[in-house]
C-alpha cells in the first residue's frame, strides 16, 4: 500500500505538491483524470489507484489493474502545446516511464513505438495520452501509466506476452519509489516538451532508448497496416517504416516484430 504523507513530502517541491488524490478503488483513472480536468482540476493534479476495476489500453483494449499488483497513475498536464505537437506525449510519458523504472529496479526499458514499454519482448507497462484542443491548442491532457509491478502470472492469450518489474528483477520492486520517480521524471519531461526542438530531443532520446525505432523489421497495425522496416521518426513524431511500396508514415496503430525475426536483446 501506498504511504500517503511520506509521498506528499516527496513531492513537496513539485508541480503535484498538494494535488495527489488516491483511490483505493476506482474505474479508471484516466476517465477520473479526464472528468477532473473537464471541471477545471489544474496542471500536474494526480489521480492513483491501487485497483482499477475498468482499466483502458489504447485501441480500445482492457488494461487488467489487479488490486496492489501495479501502478496505475493518471496526471493532467495543462501545457501551451498546439495540437501538432501531441504525438510527442505518450512519447514523452514513455521516456519518463523508462527512467522512473530505471531509478526504481535498475531495469532497462525498450520503448515500442508509440506508447508500450517492453522489458525484452515482455510487456511491462503503457501509456495512453488522451487531450481536448481547442482552436488547435492542447486545452489539457491526461497521461495515464501503467506498470506491471508485482503480479506473477499473465493472460497466455495477450498479443505480447506480459511481465512485471518483480518477474523481471527477481526482487520485489517498490511501488512507492517508483511512482516518486515516475512523477519526477515527468515533470522533467513536461517542461522539456515547451522547449524549442522538443520533438527532435525526443526523437533523438528515443533512437536511444529503443530498439523498434530504427532498422527493425515490423508489421504495422492500424489504419496504416502495412509491413516493412523502421526507419526512425518523421519532424511530427510520426514512425517511418521502409515498405516494397515506398516509406509509410504511420500516425496511429502499433508495431510488432514481423513474424519469423529475431529480435536483438
Ligand atoms: C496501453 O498499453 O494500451 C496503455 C495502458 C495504460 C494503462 C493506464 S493505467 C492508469 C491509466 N488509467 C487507465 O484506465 N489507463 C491508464
Amino acid at each position: 500500500m501506498f504511504d500517503l504523507p511520506s509521498l506528499e513530502r516527496a513531492l513537496a517541491d513539485t508541480v503535484y505538491a498538494s494535488k495527489l488524490t488516491f483511490l483505493p478503488v476506482t474505474g479508471s483513472t484516466n476517465s477520473d483524470a479526464m472528468a477532473a480536468a473537464r471541471e477545471g482540476a489544474p496542471h500536474g493534479s494526480v489521480i492513483f489507484a491501487d485497483e482499477q476495476t475498468a482499466g483502458r489500453g489504447r485501441g480500445d483494449h482492457a488494461w487488467h489493474s489487479a488490486a496492489g499488483q501495479g501502478l496505475y497513475v493518471s496526471v493532467i498536464l495543462r501545457l501551451p502545446l498546439p495540437a501538432a505537437q501531441l504525438p510527442w506525449l505518450p512519447l514523452a510519458g514513455g521516456l519518463a516511464a523508462a527512467e522512473a523504472v530505471r531509478a526504481a529496479s535498475g531495469l532497462a526499458v525498450d520503448l515500442r513505438w508509440p506508447n508500450d514499454l517492453l522489458l525484452g519482448p515482455r510487456k511491462t507497462g503503457g501509456i495512453l495520452a488522451e487531450a481536448q484542443t481547442d482552436s488547435g491548442t492542447l486545452s489539457f491532457a491526461v497521461m495515464g501509466i501503467g506498470i506491471n509491478v508485482h503480479q506473477r502470472s499473465f493472460d497466455p492469450n495477450l498479443a505480447t506476452p506480459g511481465s512485471s518489474l518483480d518477474l523481471e528483477s527477481g526482487r520485489v520492486i517498490d511501488r512507492q519509489q517508483l511512482l516518486i520517480a515516475l512523477l519526477e521524471s515527468l515533470e522533467r519531461e513536461g517542461r522539456a516538451l515547451l522547449q524549442p526542438g522538443a520533438g527532435s530531443a525526443i526523437a533523438a532520446r528515443l533512437e536511444r532508448a529503443s530498439t523498434w525505432i530504427r532498422g527493425r523489421e515490423v508489421e504495422v497495425h492500424g489504419p496504416q497496416g502495412c509491413a516493412g522496416v523502421t526507419e526512425g521518426l518523421d519532424p511530427r513524431g510520426f514512425l517511418k517504416v521502409r515498405t516494397a511500396e515506398g516509406l509509410v508514415h504511420v500516425q496511429t496503430g502499433g508495431i510488432r516484430a514481423a513474424a519469423g525475426t529475431v529480435p536483438r536483446y
